[in-house]
């Protein structure tokens, strides 16, 4: 495997979760390298249903070292119960690294998400709510608090003024009540006894795995096109959900990557606003969220549902630099009579191929499609390619065609074993890097 990253294709909950534990079978480390608790991660082992928001998704085998890098947000509340319920359902956990980098994402976060997105009105993200985009802000305007901090003295000064000036904005802007900062200070104390063991240097833990010939997952949250600066701004997150991201979430040159692989449903979905040209909102949509449970797994909201935007995902294959596709949830489609793909938008007369930059552009596009027929078979229970109906087998390979990347695995059911595996990871890096020669610059 040696370094490969998992990246969401579209606009998030491509089955991610599911992806990573899978694959993480053959990986020594699994990291999360960007994003908070607004990501909600899915794995399904048999009868028992986990739901991750920070924890890496390789967790639940024994042997696997987990880490989030200092491109994450760490929320200790969340983390704990997080940590606790699974320990309460008998799972290892210690074998967490988190890195000393990381930011620290407390209660005033939470509020002033909330307040901002409220003070939007009808131009709502429509976050998670879950303080992401204010604790991303704090990071960037250089007066975060690293959880590294909070192993040295004087770090309840450190938090009691975070609270003071934060009180500010919550009370002078927003009119709200704010926060004793003794409060907060009292809050943290136990979960910082408890976050100290877990702290480490994982750029450092992740160099020597890669200098080791360890194999490395890399998992993302969120997705390609809610990417701070490839995504649908401002409809966006705060991070870099994208393959880039990883360097600098977790520490590594791009020289050390191996692989990237793209997850996309074999439809497009979306929670939150934001243009999305391939929208179904009549009984087809309806159809796909009730046979896909499309209801978001961290704020339990309805996902938009629509056909596969291959625009969109040529994009992101560009963007990530994608060598292998995921197609989740084909299964989801088993009913359909007829499949779609959209292949180009048509705005104002003129036929765009790439995916534009301008919101107005996109919300006014109206997609190509071409139709496929549907299978009509349910396709739950294949294991290999050849166990699919033609008809499902011909979509994917029209996939491959149109974005121009080898589809590597499919996702037929949200269980770990309801996967089907074209081509193992191991021979696409073959491919990449010829045997027994480094190509020309070395000879
Ligand atoms: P993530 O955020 O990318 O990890 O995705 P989520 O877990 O938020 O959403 C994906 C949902 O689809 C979860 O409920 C998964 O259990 C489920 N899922 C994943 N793969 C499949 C699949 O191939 N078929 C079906 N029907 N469900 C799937
Ligand atoms: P996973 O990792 C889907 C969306 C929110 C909103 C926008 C900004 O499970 O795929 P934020 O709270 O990040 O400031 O919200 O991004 N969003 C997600 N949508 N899956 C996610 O994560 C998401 N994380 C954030 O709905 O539109
Ligand atoms: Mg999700």
């Amino acid at each position: 495997m040696p370094v490969v990253v998992i990246v969401g294709a579209q606009w998030g909950d491509e089955g991610k979760g599911k992806v990573t534990d899978f694959l993480a079978r053959d990986a020594d480390y699994v990291v999360r390298y960007q994003g908070g608790t607004n990501a909600g991660h899915t794995v399904v082992i048999g009868s028992q249903e986990f739901r991750l928001h920070l924890i890496p998704s390789g967790i639940f085998y024994p042997d696997k070292v987990c880490i989030i890098g200092n491109g994450a947000v760490i929320d200790p509340e969340v983390l704990f119960q997080e940590l606790d319920a699974f320990r309460d359902r008998g799972l290892q956990t210690a074998r967490l690294f988190i890195s000393d980098r990381a930011h620290l994402l407390l209660p005033y976060h939470r509020l002033l998400d909330e307040l901002e997105e409220e003070s939007r009105g009808k131009e709502q993200i429509g976050t998670t709510r879950r303080g992401i985009g204010p604790a991303y802000v704090d990071k960037v305007a250089r007066r975060g608090l690293r959880v590294g901090e909070l192993r040295e003295p004087g770090w309840e000064d450190r938090v009691f003024q975070m609270v003071v000036e934060k009180n500010e904005y919550i009370q002078k802007l927003y009119g709200a009540q704010g926060f004793e900062p003794e409060e907060i200070v009292e809050y943290l104390r136990p979960y910082v006894d408890r976050l100290l063991p877990y702290l480490a240097d994982t750029s450092l833990i992740i160099a020597q795995a890669v200098a080791e010939g360890k194999n490395i997952l890399f998992e993302g949250a969120q997705g390609t096109l809610l990417d701070l600066d490839h995504g649908t701004y401002p409809y966006v997150t705060s991070s870099s959900p994208t393959a880039g991201g990883v360097c600098i979430g977790a520490g590594i040159g791009p020289t050390s990557i191996d692989l990237v692989l793209g997850v996309s449903k074999a439809y497009t979905t979306r929670v939150g606003e934001g243009p999305f040209p391939t929208e179904l909102v009549g009984s087809q949509g309806e159809e796909i969220r009730q046979k896909g449970r499309e209801f978001g797994t961290t704020t339990g909201r309805p996902r938009r549902c629509g056909w596969l935007d291959i625009v969109m995902l040529r994009y992101a294959v560009r963007i990530n630099g994608i060598n292998g596709l995921i197609i989740t949830k084909l299964d989801v489609l088993d009913k359909m009579p007829k499949v779609r793909l959209c292949t180009a938008y048509r705005y104002k007369g003129e036929l765009l191929t790439e995916f534009p930059a301008s919101l107005r552009v996109l919300q006014e596009c109206v997609p190509v499609y071409e139709e496929l027929d549907g299978w009509q078979q349910d396709t739950g229970g294949a294991r290999t390619f050849s166990e699919l109906p033609a008809p499902a087998q011909n979509f994917v390979q029209r996939i491959a065609q149109l974005t121009g990347v080898p589809v590597v695995m499919v996702s037929v059911g949200p269980d770990r074993q309801q996967t089907v595996v074209l081509r193992e990871v191991f021979s696409l890096l073959e491919e990449k890097i010829p045997s027994g020669s480094k190509g020309p610059l070395y000879s």
